[in-house]
């Protein structure tokens, strides 16, 4: 009964992560810009970004990263890209003061044809929106493409396969479970090392990743160098 009367709230929740859209998505991408705060810190942490670097976040979403990854890059310039609108229109709000100091912009685009030129941006990042890529290797090559040589790929994800692997019977249990629904309803949850086996396929070298395999469903960020 009360998985019934949850049901149809939690198909909103979940495709606003997917594509936020309408009143609801606006709602959801102000709540999961507020709960990915935590795991947008920890990417960045792990992303070697310098003072007067272009960086590139794709499925921006609220433009959270990308206010953080401005603060980091005072004498460089942070882009964002999402293909939801009502997106794009709040990371505009949120990044308003240094969009009008031409520090920062958000464009409308998808993963997989990014508007930008050839090795133009020193980091490209992309924070908990890769499992909704339709074709996530063409998303890599864009990424791969967008890069200058050298340049580094951090793809992090809050649900990965590290959480099934823990140690602790509670995240084993809870990995196991939400990993089994998301791919029911088609979303492909990785490992650690899926990823950066998928980060070679797609060109880049020095691959590896970090996880925290007990922070919400097994955060994971997969780094490599073009
Ligand atoms: C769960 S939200 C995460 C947003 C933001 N990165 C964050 O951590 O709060 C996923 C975002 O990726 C965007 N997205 C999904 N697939 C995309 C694609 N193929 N190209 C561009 N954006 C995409 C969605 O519109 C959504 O804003």
């Amino acid at each position: 009964m009360i998985g019934t009367l949850l049901k149809k709230p939690l198909e909103v929740v979940e495709t606003n992560f997917r594509q936020p859209s309408g009143p609801a998505g606006q709602l959801v991408g102000h709540l999961m810009t507020l709960q990915h705060r935590s795991l947008t810190v920890w990417a960045i942490e792990h992303m070697d970004v310098r003072r007067s670097q272009r960086v590139l976040d794709v499925g921006c979403g609220g433009g959270m990263a990308v206010k953080l990854l401005a603060e980091r890059t005072p004498r460089g310039f942070v882009a964002g890209v999402d293909y939801s609108m009502d997106m794009v229109t709040q990371a505009v709000r949120r990044n308003a003061d240094a969009i009008a100091r031409r520090r920062v912009e958000i464009r409308h685009g998808d993963s997989a044809e990014l508007p930008y030129e050839d090795a133009s941006f020193d980091h490209v990042s992309a924070i908990e929106t890769f499992y909704f890529w339709p074709d996530p290797m063409r998303g890599l090559a864009e990424a791969h493409r967008v890069l200058r040589p050298g340049g580094q790929v951090a793809i992090t994800l809050e649900m990965s396969r590290e959480a099934a692997a823990d140690p602790s019977l509670v995240q084993r249990y809870f990995g196991k479970h939400f990993t089994e629904r998301s791919e029911r309803d088609g979303l492909h949850i990785l490992s650690g090392a899926e990823l950066t086996g998928m980060l070679s396929e797609a060109g880049f070298h020095d691959v590896r990743f970090v996880c925290e395999p007990r922070r919400s469903l097994g955060w994971v960020c997969a780094l490599g160098r073009k």
